[in-house]
């Protein structure tokens, strides 16, 4: 028996174990010679003799079981080291990259309008007088074209100052009800802290019959919207002046870095604009031929929700390309 101790401690494999196992259970193996002695003997002795190899028996099948299981386990986790992978280790890094954050807000705003069941229209940048300013009440040589003045070209046309001019383009060609949005890129001729000749806006414009739209549905629908953007801010409407609505107004949110308490973005006020809005003036209506009808329109920069939303403090850094800032938007 301790030499058989000795030969299942020596296995170092299931299989090596195995096969002492066969062995010593086959007909030439240890037992079956053991057994063999039992004719020679008789009586007590006998019985005293098949008893202990029994026992025998019952042990060597314990340490080999015993054995057995430490084997495997063992073996087990010798395939677990060898798989092991190393994530210490460099791998190629795939760049990927992001959306700009003026589209991501973009794309973030038109969701929640189309969820609110808007089409979403498109127009040209390159627009003509009187889409941009005449059919939305802006006559030449009226003042209030002083509000947007934009970059020219020889034979009268323009760059878009606003995304207004979809609005007449999606009147004169769709009859009532209309419910849209248009996002797209508007030029102005200013360049500082908070102005890019070129940035991105987003139009909001609903027509039904006359009654059917009111100042308080826009109050409505953009405090909802403001809240989808900012959480739970303080809006407020203060009156204003568009040539295209009547009444018009501007809407301001709470401050969202100082919560009122006054800072250098809100100019210490506690609010910040971030949007013009307006029911449609019925000069409007007449230059696109729409009888008995009632809307309200809003205007939006884009630039300008990014920035507040992301606390970007300069908008011209949004359009230098520059990697450093744009990899913050991954
Ligand atoms: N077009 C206006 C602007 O660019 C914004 C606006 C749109 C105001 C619609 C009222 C209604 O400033």
């Amino acid at each position: 028996m301790e030499t058989l101790k000795k030969s299942i401690e020596e296995c170092d494999s299931v299989k090596e174990l195995e096969r002492l196992r066969v062995e010593v259970f086959g007909k030439k193996g240890y037992f079956a010679k053991e057994f063999a002695k039992l004719k020679e003997l008789s009586g007590d002795e006998k019985i005293a003799y098949a008893a202990r190899l029994n026992e025998e028996k019952d042990k060597f099948s314990e340490l080999v079981n015993a054995k057995k299981s430490f084997l495997e386990t063992k073996e087990y986790e010798d395939i677990l080291k060898q798989d092991a992978v190393d994530v210490s280790l460099y791998s190629n890094i795939v760049n990927v990259g992001a959306l700009h954050p003026v589209i991501d807000t973009m794309d973030k705003i038109i969701e929640y309008f189309v969820s609110l069941n808007f089409s979403v229209e498109d127009g040209p940048l390159v627009e003509d007088d009187f889409h941009n300013f005449e059919a939305l009440n802006l006559p030449k040589f009226h003042p209030a074209r002083d509000m947007q003045d934009t970059f020219y070209f020889k034979d009268g046309a323009l760059l878009r100052t606003h995304t207004s001019p979809v609005q007449v383009r999606t009147m004169l060609s769709q009859d009532p009800p209309i419910r849209m949005i248009c996002p797209g890129a508007v030029f102005r001729p200013d360049l500082d802290l908070t102005h890019t000749p070129m940035f991105h806006q987003i139009e909001g414009l609903v027509v039904d019959k006359r009654g059917a739209v009111s100042f308080a549905n826009l109050k409505s629908i953009l405090e909802e919207f403001l809240r989808y953007m900012f959480g739970s801010v303080k809006v407020r409407f203060r009156p204003s002046f568009f040539p295209f609505t009547e009444p018009s107004a501007e809407v301001d949110i709470g401050c969202i870095f100082c919560h009122g308490a006054g800072c250098r973005v809100c100019k210490n006020t506690g609010w910040l604009e971030v949007l013009g809005c307006g029911t449609v003036d019925q000069n409007v209506f007449n230059a696109v031929g729409y009888k008995n009808s009632s809307g309200y329109a809003f205007g939006l920069g884009i630039e300008r929700f990014a920035m507040l939303l992301h606390k970007i403090p300069d908008l011209r850094s949004l359009f230098e390309g520059d990697l450093r800032l744009l990899e913050q938007f991954k």
